[in-house]
């Protein structure tokens, strides 16, 4: 089975493909073929650490067209590697900072509290997509471009179709790439328009402004670069709605963030970020021969790092189909074990260097929902684990009745 090529059965059993897949090889790295090409699964912190090892694989070769065209965008920080790698990555570090990350969980914080005032005594209100509009408000504001609410909601729109189609055919990519296209349009004007202008402390001035080699960036590779800050910023949506999931299904989860203990709540935000499906895998290309843990890795082999899998190692998370935050507290989280949101050293690596953004945003917003007193009707939360990027399938409807505080 695993020497055929296993395109259409990742498309049918989603996050469960490569697991399943490594199991039934026995555990250890997988030989498979994926697109046409011969692949390798890997899985585990040691893992981890052959694919994110200086030299061993590249990235532009290796990321799918489908993937590029809606998910990433064309010339993209995701596409490069070594020193234009590391020269583009250097302008995304400057500016996820703690700092930023604070100020744009505050803007959340705001954002939240103005839409769920309006919640309140009102029709069931789906969290997943009010989330996307609370988040695609905060980091338009925070990246420096004011929009009014129309354009707040189609931004939102667009970056949820962005995210939600890059592993699709169908209506699903049709949205994603016209919507990519759309936001890069608009965006590219905006840059181009800043640079008439002098620089100022925003994000947006310091993208429009960026140099490599002497020389500005095109302004729509620009306009995706400041995509990619704004879009998986508003794709933080999704941990909020899985978040609103597990307190739902294990409420004295709530009660405890409720009670205001940080650090239950930040390691609720790492268990969320465990438990819950995002990325299923990540994909590179290996530059030379290599071995690992004994098996042969010629050059030209993809290499497919099992991010669902390892977050759900029994060997580095016990009963990993238990949610339980309690196992990060007092926990040191190493480079190469949590990784959601990839390994390493994001200076160097590919690692998203939105991670703080994501805990601070995520955790902000998760005290809100907690303090706030709502009720999910009836729905349905199951999460379908084929379809890529998993979702509960009502996207979490939730009431705030009117004596709610
Ligand atoms: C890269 C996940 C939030 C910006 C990545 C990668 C993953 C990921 C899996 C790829 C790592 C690799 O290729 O080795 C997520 C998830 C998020 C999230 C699940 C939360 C929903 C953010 C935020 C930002 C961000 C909030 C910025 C504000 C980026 C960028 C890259 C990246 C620019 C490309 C890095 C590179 O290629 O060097 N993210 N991310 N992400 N992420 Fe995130």
């Amino acid at each position: 089975m695993a020497d055929l090529d296993q395109t259409l059965a990742v498309a049918l059993k989603g996050y469960a493909w490569l697991p399943d897949l490594r199991r039934r090889a026995g555990g250890g790295a997988v030989r498979t073929r994926v697109l046409g090409r011969l692949a390798v699964g890997i899985c585990g912190p040691s893992a981890a650490q052959f694919f994110y090892g200086t030299g061993n694989l590249e990235r532009h070769s290796a990321l799918p067209d489908l993937v590029v065209r809606t998910l990433f965008g064309d010339g993209g920080v995701q596409n490069l590697d070594g020193t234009a790698h590391r020269h583009r990555k250097a302008l995304f570090t400057s500016l996820l900072t703690d700092d930023g990350a604070d100020r744009l969980a505050e803007l959340a914080g705001e954002a939240f509290d103005s839409a769920a005032e309006r919640w309140r005594g009102g029709p069931p209100v789906r969290l997943f997509d009010e989330a996307t509009r609370i988040l695609a408000s905060a980091v338009s504001r925070w990246v420096g471009v004011p929009l009014r609410e129309r354009e707040v909601n189609a931004l939102a729109r667009h970056c949820a179709a962005m995210v939600d189609g890059f592993a699709a055919v169908g209506p699903r990519t049709a949205r994603a790439l016209a919507a990519r296209r759309r936001e890069e349009r608009r965006f590219s004007k905006i840059i181009s328009a800043v640079r008439a202008k002098p620089r100022s402390g925003t994000v947006l001035s310091a993208v429009a402004h960026h140099t490599e080699d002497g020389a500005r960036l095109d302004p729509r590779v620009a306009a995706v670069e400041l995509l990619n800050i704004i879009r998986p910023a508003i794709a933080v949506a999704w941990y909020l709605a899985f978040a609103a999931h597990a307190m739902d299904m294990w409420p004295r989860h709530q009660a405890r963030i409720r009670s205001g203990d940080d650090d239950y709540t930040e390691a609720f935000v790492h268990e969320v970020r465990r438990f819950y499906p995002f990325a299923p895998f990540l994909g590179g290309r290996a530059v030379r021969d290599a071995f690992f843990q004994g098996e042969p890795i010629p050059t030209g082999t993809l290499v497919l790092l099992d991010v669902y899998g390892q977050n759900h190692d029994p060997e580095l998370w016990p009963e990993p189909y238990a949610f339980s935050p309690a196992r990060f507290l007092g926990r040191e989280i190493g480079d190469f074990d949590l990784i959601p949101q990839g390994g390493g050293d994001p200076r160097t690596g590919h690692r998203c260097p939105g991670e703080r953004i994501t805990v601070a945003v995520l955790g902000t917003l998760v005290r809100r929902l907690a303090a706030l007193d709502h009720y999910l009707p009836p729905q349905d939360t199951a999460i379908d684990l084929s379809r890529i990027p998993a979702l509960p399938r009502d996207r979490i409807q939730v009431v705030v009745p009117e004596h709610a505080v």
